[in-house]
């Protein structure tokens, strides 16, 4: 039954092969998998690599990283640690596809706390070392403290002997090493570099490039020659840059051009943003993300909403913007927000925002709010769910029954969208948005303050009285107005404040009225 689960697997494409009637199926194939994997007595699972694959190509990386924990669990079991760390080191590299949370970012520091222990893993280290300051680097942002881990990883593959490692972790030794040089210059370039940093960024490009001659994987070799044209776009040098995009794209096999064609998407708008094109920049990153959106990358996405929010972010201190939410709203910034939540939320997308917008711009009218606090709230209450963003497709738009990690996954979106907002400087929104779905008993999450303002609290009314009315959500039939709103006086959906369930209940009135 493995064997025809991979079979079943290369049917499809993208998420939206799986989408709809598919998606009854390969839900349960799943699960049947899992199952399988998790037997001790089974036999080996040859095929796993090509099944995690498979997965995390149309947006279930999480799920790839269950089984091969799985599959951990099974090598160590049979006292095969080698294996068994081996299988670790890919259910690592998995998660940094989808999303690493809190949880696996701590599982990830102890894999290298082990292994710096215990000199007879050290070859996997540089790995654990690169998995974990993956994490930093791209889902923190802690640059400083990702550099240093690929550093120590860079210098350690310098002392394993090349041949001894590839007997040992099963990987080529060259691989490994250009896999981790190329992240450490996606962290350095992202980096405010100093000028040692400079110096070192110049280095690591120069051993890439030297590299790139030598035999490897086509893919290995489509991320130097990405990097490379990033580096250029960053710099303005946009001739070059197009030149080495070219390449890449005239090159590429079908195989790799699904993960090159976002990636190249989004160095274009990258060279078009350096020229100050504004338009054609965002016209060019849409692109790349609905490409992304379209085969499930959700690594890619993930970037291209850095870049998206690096470049709005600088355009406004460039341009010593005074009010940035204005500034943002005239270029076209919430628009593309929304819309980019179209591509990942299939069940509650654009739709949801824009009813939760107009519920909570609503209330607050209702309230007697001010002008500028009604901007406020509608604006928060579009933007509340944008945290989604950075959750891979199938964790979002799951069918079957949520485990713990599915959980964490997507209760980390609060946190998440508070800190794009608070990178494009939009403060008070930001803090509505991480606690939207905080209640003032303590019964929310994701940290059960109790401390929370009206502002947030009319946002999150909207949000869940909007959730429990509308039809297509899969885990719940939609109530009507007069039930969710009864659900909510009542306390079931977490406590709300009176002034706040009584807003509500006017909406509600001069909406069915
Ligand atoms: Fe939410
Ligand atoms: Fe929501």
């Amino acid at each position: 039954m493995d064997d025809s689960f991979l079979d079943y697997l290369s049917k499809f494409l993208s998420p939206a092969d799986i989408w709809g009637k598919a998606m009854e199926e390969f839900t349960g194939r799943l699960i049947e998998y899992h199952k399988f994997i998790g037997e001790k007595d089974r036999d080996e699972a040859s095929e796993l690599f090509e099944v995690g694959r498979a997965l995390r190509s149309f947006g279930a990386p999480m799920e790839s990283y269950k089984l091969f924990k799985a599959d951990a669990e099974y090598y160590k079991y049979r006292g095969d640690d080698k294996r068994s760390w081996q299988q670790l080191c890919y259910a690592g590299a998995f998660a940094n596809l989808g999303y690493p949370t809190k949880g696996i970012e701590e599982e990830s520091l102890g894999y290298c706390e082990i292994q710096r222990r215990e000199k007879e893993c050290l070859p996997f280290l540089p790995l654990f070392l690169n998995n974990y300051a993956g994490i930093l680097h791209i889902y923190r942002e802690d640059y400083q403290s990702a550099n240093a881990l690929y550093r120590e990883a860079i210098s350690l593959m310098e002392e394993i002997e090349p041949q001894k490692y590839e007997e040992i972790v099963g990987r080529e030794y060259l691989w490994a090493h250009k896999l981790i040089s190329n992240n450490y210059i996606d962290s350095l370039l992202v980096t405010e570099r100093n000028e040692e940093d400079e110096k070192e960024l110049l280095r690591m490009i120069d051993i890439a490039e030297m590299r790139l001659n030598n035999t490897e994987s086509e893919y290995a070799r489509v991320l130097t020659l990405l990097n490379r044209a990033e580096i250029r776009a960053r710099r303005g040098e946009e001739e070059e840059a197009d030149k080495i995009l070219h390449d890449i794209i005239s090159n590429a096999s079908d195989k790799v051009e699904r993960f090159v064609r976002p990636a190249y998407h989004r160095i274009k708008a990258l060279i078009f943003a350096e020229k100050g094109d504004r338009k054609e920049s965002m016209k060019f990153m849409i692109r790349a993300l609905q490409e992304s959106g379209h085969y499930g990358n959700t690594l890619e996405e993930t970037l291209t909403m850095r870049d998206t929010i690096f470049i709005y972010s600088s355009l406004a201190s460039k341009s010593n913007v005074e009010n940035r939410y204005q500034f943002y709203k005239e270029n076209g910034l919430f628009d593309y927000l929304v819309s980019v939540l179209k591509i990942k939320d299939w069940f509650l997308g654009a739709e949801h925002s824009v009813n939760v917008s107009k519920t909570a711009g609503g209330i607050a009218s209702i309230l007697s709010m001010s002008p500028e606090r009604i901007r406020l709230i509608s604006t928060t209450a579009l933007l509340h769910d944008i945290g989604k963003f950075v959750i891979p497709w199938y964790s979002l738009n799951k069918i079957s029954k949520l485990d713990s990690l599915d959980w964490a996954v997507l209760r980390s979106h609060p946190a998440e969208g508070g800190r794009l907002l608070r990178k494009l400087g939009l403060e008070k929104e930001a803090e509505i948005v991480e606690n939207h779905h905080e209640r003032i008993d303590g019964s929310g999450y994701p940290n059960g303050i109790k401390d929370i303002d009206i502002e947030t609290e009319i946002v999150a009314v909207s949000d869940v009285y909007n959730a429990s009315i509308t039809p297509n959500r899969k885990y719940r039939v939609p109530k009507s107005p007069g039930e969710a709103f009864l659900e909510i006086k009542n306390g079931k959906r977490g406590k709300f404040s009176r002034a706040v369930i009584n807003g509500l209940k006017q909406y509600i009135e001069s909406e069915t009225t």
